[in-house]
């Protein structure tokens, strides 16, 4: 069983295959925090976990007792203002003004398998015996409000889910002001805090630093997850490689404003917590409402980081992802955007997908520009109806011909926004996210439309089923170009003004929703700019995303590598593009182009009709490959082996392993070449130490120990028989 109760001691053990996790009800009724890591033998009882002791300066619970105190103890769900003076979980704020709340354990449930969290994405079960949820209800009996604590272990994927739901029975309102999913306090701060941070077009960019006594944060308040800061945070210990040691992985699937912090006390204690951003946030519940927070997903690994990553990976890719193209091989696609921008009629694209059909591509996606009157990002957004000026047959016409070619059919929506130049703006002008009597800022020449209202969201559903009901059109790409500003709905009174940015997620989660449940053979693909929303949240609903706006092959290096982190191999979008690289100017060989991008969900954005006939052999040759190797890619173990952010960060390389050993693929990349250099070697890992391995080009066998131990002895130059910057080589192992 993986969750145990002890009912003498009131304690919970929830055991994952290689975690435990436990706690229990303390002498006030709250929770407790005993212990999360490796996996403990289970006894009857872990008292001994829970120590207090008498400390100086503090403030202590219960008069006349000088030992109990919070702010000393481990905890589950804190609050603050009764002993404890770190940050706490949540906060409520009642009618007089009063902060405090008790809220102590009442009962608790444990069952198969796991419930939906009311409108919010989150990982599932498939059947009752896959995962077991233990839903611990606490209560505050002044204000007759319950919070349920709930915890889902999946164990045999190793990894627990958790998130709090507040329901108000009391007459009066209270308004949370504070409302995380998870905190988590470890016994020491001897850690330090990994980060995914960045921005539009370099994206997820891995970062370390150090604990230090305080607080240590990263957020994001621009409506989205965004590409400054992801919604994942990692405490490894300073001696944690990719392969060893300890680390602990908190990641939101959410993808609005989130906070995800690291307090360490005075006590040297550091408090982990992740969830929704406290800043600009409130939420009123009346009597009988409540409040669901996000689901955050705790992974701890003593094998690493990579070790971390891959469970988030079979999680993600298993049991967040749904629908028919989650263990579906992902088509090659080929985008137009990069080959056309705006500037194209149908006669082009119906040339540029005819030349990507020959040479073995299965999808075209029609990206921006196809409707209203759209010659620049200036006008059109909501207006989705078809440019005949641009395609006088219409858009069903053209996928009727380009799946005619025996291709798919895919086209970009930006269903969340509206241009001011636009059909829909001068019919709703109130329907943008804004205050009144403010001024609108812009992104991009464009406005957000207010999904927090559910008519906004009904007509751009309306819009968008037809199109997708009347073409045949197997794929979506949803972009989301501009980070919110003057946040304010007109759909809500002045009380609830704090709720319109999580509001507006629910929103677009609940046309995710309608769309995917209507559509079920479209295959979504999530996009903000690039990567600027590419989290847990969408991936409940779009198994892929798009990566980054940066196609250059080096900078992918990085944007995937750190991607990688919690992201699988699959959800990855990424794409050959042309060189001169439109982001940085870089020219890289269409060799090392494809390289990369192998290691994701794979296709070109590039116009095809301008290649050389030796280049499109080159293109056919590619695809031929990946086909022949997207099941590995997309299904198989990932492992990062040469981090591309070391200080010699002039290396990478990654692998990917079939589940049986049978199979692998490495892909090794040299950035700039080095003047006379020595020899060098690349470490393989998860192969089968005892099996006896051929690596396609090369003319020797090899054991999977000698790979892995002794590593594969490249030649001076690495790669090539002559140096060269941006070098690469992808290697395919077999087993013989
Ligand atoms: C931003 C996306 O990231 C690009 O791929 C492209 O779809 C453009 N938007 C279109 O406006």
């Amino acid at each position: 069983m993986p969750i145990l109760y002890n009912g003498s001691t009131r304690e919970f053990h929830l055991q994952t295959e290689k975690t435990s996790y436990i706690f229990s009800v303390m002498e006030n009724g709250q929770l407790g925090q005993l212990y999360y890591g490796k996996k403990l033998r289970h006894r009857e009882s872990f008292e001994r976990l829970f120590h207090v002791e008498a400390t100086p300066n503090t403030a202590c619970t219960t008069e006349g007792d000088l030992v109990f105190s919070l702010d000393l103890v481990k905890q589950e769900y804190p609050a603050y203002g009764t002993t404890d003076f770190r940050e706490p979980a949540y906060q409520v704020l009642q009618e007089g003004g009063s902060r405090i709340t008790d809220f102590v354990y009442q009962d608790h449930r444990i069952f198969g398998g796991k419930e939906k969290l009311e409108g919010l994405p989150a990982t599932y079960a498939e059947n009752d015996g896959e995962a077991t949820t233990l839903e611990i209800t606490l209560y505050d009996q002044e204000i007759d409000v319950e919070v349920r604590l709930s915890y889902t272990v999946f164990e045999e994927l190793d990894a627990i889910s958790r998130s709090a739901r507040f329901i108000n029975y009391g007459e009066a309102d209270v308004n949370l002001t504070r409302a995380l999913s998870v905190s988590i306090d470890l016994p020491d701060a001897n850690f330090e805090m990994v980060q995914l941070s960045g921005a539009w077009a370099r994206e997820r960019h891995i970062k370390n630093r150090r604990l230090v006594p305080g607080l240590q944060s990263i957020a994001s308040t621009r409506g989205t997850s965004s590409a400054q800061q992801n919604p994942f945070l990692a405490l490894k210990r300073p001696e944690t490689t990719e392969h060893q040691g300890e680390v602990y992985g908190a990641s939101l699937v959410y993808s609005g404003n989130f906070l995800a912090q690291v307090e360490v006390d005075h006590y040297d204690t550091a408090r982990l917590m992740i969830g929704i951003n406290p800043f600009d946030f409130n939420w009123l519940l009346k009597n009988g409402e409540s409040f669901q927070t996000p689901e955050a997903v705790l992974v701890y690994s003593d094998a690493g980081l990579n070790g971390m990553s891959q469970t988030y990976h079979r999680l993600y890719r298993t049991r967040l992802a749904r629908g028919k193209w989650r263990d579906r091989e992902r088509p090659v696609l080929i985008n137009n955007w990069e080959a056309t921008y705006f500037d194209f009629n149908e006669q082009k694209i119906f040339e540029l997908a005819q030349s990507s059909k020959e040479l073995g591509v299965e999808l075209f996606v029609l990206d921006d520009g196809w409707f209203g009157k759209r010659d620049a990002d200036t006008s059109s957004l909501g207006d989705w109806f078809e440019d005949k000026r641009k395609l006088p047959n219409g858009i069903t016409q053209l996928a009727k011909a380009i799946t005619g070619l025996g291709m798919e059919f895919g086209l970009w929506f930006e269903p969340e926004m509206v241009s001011k130049a636009s059909d829909l703006y001068n019919a709703h002008p109130d329907w943008v996210i804004h205050v009144p009597n403010r001024r609108m800022s812009h992104g991009r020449n464009q406005l957000v439309l207010d999904f927090s209202r559910q008519e906004v969201v009904d007509y751009i559903y309306g819009l968008m089923a037809k199109v997708l009901r009347d073409a045949p059109i197997s794929y979506v790409k949803w972009d989301m170009n501009r980070y919110m500003t003057e946040v304010g709905s007109l759909g809500h009174p002045a009380d609830r003004q704090r709720e319109v940015a999580h509001r507006y997620i629910l929103g677009v989660y609940s046309l995710y929703e309608r769309l995917t449940s209507e559509f079920p053979h479209v295959l979504f693909e999530s996009c903000a700019g690039g990567g600027s929303r590419f989290d847990p949240g969408l991936l409940h609903y779009a198994p892929q995303g798009w990566t980054s706006d940066d196609t250059d092959a080096v900078e992918r290096l990085k944007i995937q590598y750190g991607t990688s982190l919690v992201y699988p191999v699959s959800s990855m979008g990424a794409h050959v593009s042309a060189v001169p690289n439109h982001q940085v100017g870089r020219v890289t060989s269409l060799e090392t182009r494809a390289n990369v991008a192998y290691f994701g969900a794979f296709g070109y954005e590039l116009d095809v009709t301008m290649m050389t006939d030796e280049e499109k052999e080159q293109v056919k040759e590619q695809i031929r490959f990946y086909k022949e190797n997207r099941s590995l890619i997309q299904q198989g173990q990932f492992y990062r082996i040469e981090n591309p952010f070391a200080e010699d960060g002039n290396r990478t390389s990654w692998l990917v392993v079939s589940d049986d050993q049978s199979e692998a693929l490495l892909g090794y990349y040299q950035v700039l070449s080095t003047p006379n250099p020595g020899l060098s070697r690349v470490f393989f890992k998860g192969l089968n130490p005892e099996f006896e391995y051929t690596i396609e080009g090369l003319d020797a066998t090899f054991y999977g120990d000698e790979l892995m131990g002794a590593g594969l002895q490249l030649n001076r130059y690495r790669l090539n028989e002559h140096p060269a910057d941006f070098s690469s080589v992808v290697y395919k192992v077999k087993r013989v």
